[in-house]
C-alpha cells in the first residue's frame, strides 16, 4: 500500500485552471478507483460551487478557517469533510477570507494545513489541494502540506513570467522551510488548436522543464457544463475527448507516486 500522495494545483495567476484541473485530475483518479480528497483553501470558494456544494460556503464554524487558526479545533476537520459522488471534499467557507492575516499571526505561519491534514489524509490515496491565486499564505501551507507541485498554466506568452515568479518562489519556500518540493508536471490548459501560440508555449515549457512531464488541455466547453453541473467531466459526459488528457495525467501521477495500474489489479485478482 503505497502512502498518501498530496498534490498542491498552484499558480498564482487566476483564471488558469488551477481548480479545474484539480476537480477533473481528482475525477480521473476516481475513475482509476483511487480514493481522492479535494481540499479548496481558495477563499473564493470556487471549487466548493463547482463541485456542487455552494451552501456549504456559508456554514457556520467549526469550518475549515477555524481548523487552520486554531490549534485545538484541528481534529474538527473529520467534522467538515463532504461527500462527492467522485470524491471527499474539505470545502472552502467564507470565513476563509479572513484567514491570511489569521495565519501571519501564528508561529508556524506555513506549516498549519499539514498539521490539519494529519487528522484525516490516511483515509486517501490522493490528497489535492487546489490553490488560491496568489503566493501568500495559503498557498505556502498547500506547498508546505503536499511538497508537490502540479501547474496549470494558459498557452500564452504571459506565462513563461508566471513559472519564472512561481519557481522564484517555491525555491524560497524550501530553503526556508528546509523541505524539497517535488514538481509532478505542468498542464498547459485551454488550448486552441488553431492558435500557433499555443504550440510554441508547449515546445518552450517543454524545454525549459525537460524533466517534468508537461499534458495538453484543449479549450472545451464540456469542462465548464460540468463545472456547472457539480462534477468533473467524468460524471458530465465521459465521452468527451478531454477525458483522455485527464486519464493520461492520472495515469502518470499513479506511476510517479508507485500505485498500480488498474489493470495491474485486475491481473492479480484473475
Ligand atoms: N480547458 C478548458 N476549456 C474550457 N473552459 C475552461 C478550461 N479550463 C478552465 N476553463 C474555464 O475557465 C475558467 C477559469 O478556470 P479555473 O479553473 O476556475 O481557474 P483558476 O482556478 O486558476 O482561477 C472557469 O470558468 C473554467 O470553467
Ligand atoms: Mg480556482
Amino acid at each position: 500500500m503505497s502512502e498518501t500522495a498530496k498534490i498542491s494545483v498552484a499558480q498564482q495567476k487566476g483564471g488558469v485552471g488551477k481548480t479545474t484541473v484539480a476537480i477533473n485530475v481528482a475525477g480521473a483518479l476516481n475513475q482509476r478507483g483511487r480514493d481522492v480528497l479535494l481540499v479548496d483553501i481558495d477563499p473564493q470558494g470556487n471549487a466548493t460551487e463547482n463541485l456542487g456544494m455552494p451552501e456549504v460556503y456559508d456554514d457556520e464554524p467549526p469550518t475549515l478557517f477555524d481548523c487552520l487558526t486554531d490549534a485545538e479545533m484541528r481534529s474538527h476537520v473529520t467534522e467538515i469533510v463532504r461527500e462527492h459522488e467522485e470524491m471527499d471534499v474539505i470545502p472552502s467557507n467564507i470565513d476563509m477570507t479572513a484567514v491570511e492575516p489569521e495565519l501571519t499571526l501564528s508561529r508556524r505561519s506555513g506549516e498549519q494545513l499539514d498539521a490539519v491534514l494529519e487528522y484525516v489524509a490516511d483515509d486517501y490515496d490522493y490528497v489535492i489541494i487546489d490553490c488560491p491565486p496568489n503566493l501568500g499564505n495559503l498557498t505556502d501551507n498547500a506547498l508546505y502540506a503536499a511538497q508537490n507541485i502540479l501547474v496549470p498554466a494558459l498557452a500564452e506568452s504571459t506565462s513563461k513570467r508566471a513559472f519564472e515568479l512561481l519557481y522564484d518562489h517555491v525555491d524560497l519556500l524550501e530553503a526556508d522551510y528546509e523541505i524539497e518540493i517535488n514538481e509532478v508536471g505542468v498542464v498547459v490548459n485551454r488550448i486552441d488548436v488553431r492558435k500557433n501560440q499555443a504550440q510554441q508555449m508547449v515546445e518552450w515549457i517543454n524545454q525549459a522543464y525537460d524533466d517534468v512531464p508537461v499534458w495538453e488541455v484543449r479549450e472545451r466547453a464540456d469542462i465548464q457544463y460540468a463545472l456547472e453541473n457539480g462534477s468533473s467531466i467524468f460524471e458530465y459526459n465521459d465521452e468527451a475527448d478531454v477525458c483522455e488528457a485527464f486519464l493520461n495525467i492520472a495515469e502518470s501521477l499513479d506511476s510517479q507516486f508507485g500505485f498500480a495500474s488498474p489493470s495491474d489489479s485486475e491481473v492479480v485478482q484473475a
